[in-house]
């Protein structure tokens, strides 16, 4: 059944004693995976998607042994089209409506763009923009029935800039922000917080993943740069609640923030091609 037909037959809604649902991308690691870990603490049962399902079930185990937290486990693709299909499915197969939506799946592909391969650029669109319209659209009408509501989009520091060879990946970001700005504005009568938030470097597989930086296993000792991944969470959920517009954590992100919002756009994005470059960003990707 499509996501559309499941708003159409959207079914009463019945109050009962279940635990409040939220619903995370990207939960087998990095940021996503702290964001479980804090929601099952703070009494949500949590659904939890990704494609790792080793991952997703170890996660399921250790959280109902630590909280008693429910996990249940959706493991699947977000770059294909119709995985979001699947989840409307079976939100409505459990009965269960999200109080908190957390859009935090995603990766990075840097290199010039006539260098880059098409195809994983059109993967991270999808994952990043597709899924996160698709579930929101899937989530919103309920949460403003009931007049309650939770929406987290995980952002950048490159949300605020054009970042020169990774102009896909900045450009997902800038849309998140100003998609999540725009939403947040549109849904303040119904009390739906929506918050965009803005990490800088945070110690996850990103880096690994998007083959910028260092090797897994320094990852894992925490011996990379940047904010842990617990702490961006924590402060996500605390600005969530809080019903910030924007959550940027630490000063050094504000700090660049500040600076790439306040520079002429063409300044900072010859000083950011420089510092990336330093970084090893600006090569083809691997
Ligand atoms: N780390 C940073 O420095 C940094 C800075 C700014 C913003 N961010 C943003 O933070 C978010 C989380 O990234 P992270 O740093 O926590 O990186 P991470 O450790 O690599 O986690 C990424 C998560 O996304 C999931 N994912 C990737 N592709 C997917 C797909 N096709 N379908 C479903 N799930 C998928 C991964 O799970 P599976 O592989 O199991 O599918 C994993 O759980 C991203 O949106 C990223 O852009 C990160």
């Amino acid at each position: 059944m499509k996501i559309s037909e499941i708003i159409k037959s959207k079914p009463k809604i019945i109050e009962t004693e279940k635990k409040p649902i939220a619903l995370v991308t990207g939960a087998s690691s990095g940021i996503g995976y702290s964001f479980t870990c804090l929601l099952a603490s703070k009494g949500y049962d949590v659904i939890a998607i990704a494609r790792d399902h080793q991952r997703l079930y170890e996660l399921e185990n250790k959280l109902l042994t630590k909280f008693n937290a429910k996990i249940y486990v959706l493991p699947l693709d977000l770059s294909i089209n119709n995985s979001v299909d699947k989840i409307a499915e079976f939100l409505k197969k459990e009965n269960l409506m999200v109080d908190v939506l957390i859009n935090n799946a995603g990766f990075g592909v840097h290199g010039a763009f006539h260098e880059t391969e098409l195809q994983k650029e059109l993967n991270m669109v999808n994952l990043q923009i597709q899924s996160t319209l698709s579930l929101t659209k899937l989530v919103l009408p309920y949460m403003q029935e009931r007049r309650s509501g939770f929406i987290l989009n995980v952002g950048s520091v490159y949300s605020f800039s054009p970042v020169p060879f990774q102009s896909v990946y900045g450009g997902c970001k800038s849309f998140l922000l100003s998609f999540g700005t725009s939403l947040a504005h549109e849904n303040k009568k119904y009390k739906i917080n929506v918050t965009t938030l803005c990490p800088g470097i945070t110690q996850t597989e990103f880096r690994i993943r998007s083959n910028i930086g260092k090797n897994i296993n320094s990852i894992k000792h925490k011996k990379t740069s940047g904010m842990s991944a617990d702490l961006v969470a924590e402060q996500g959920y605390k600005a969530l609640m809080r019903g910030d517009l924007i959550c940027i954590p630490g000063l050094t992100n504000r700090i660049f923030v500040q600076i790439a919002t306040h520079l002429p756009t063409s300044l900072f994005s010859s000083a950011l091609t420089l510092v990336n470059s330093f970084r090893g960003v600006n090569s083809k990707n691997s």
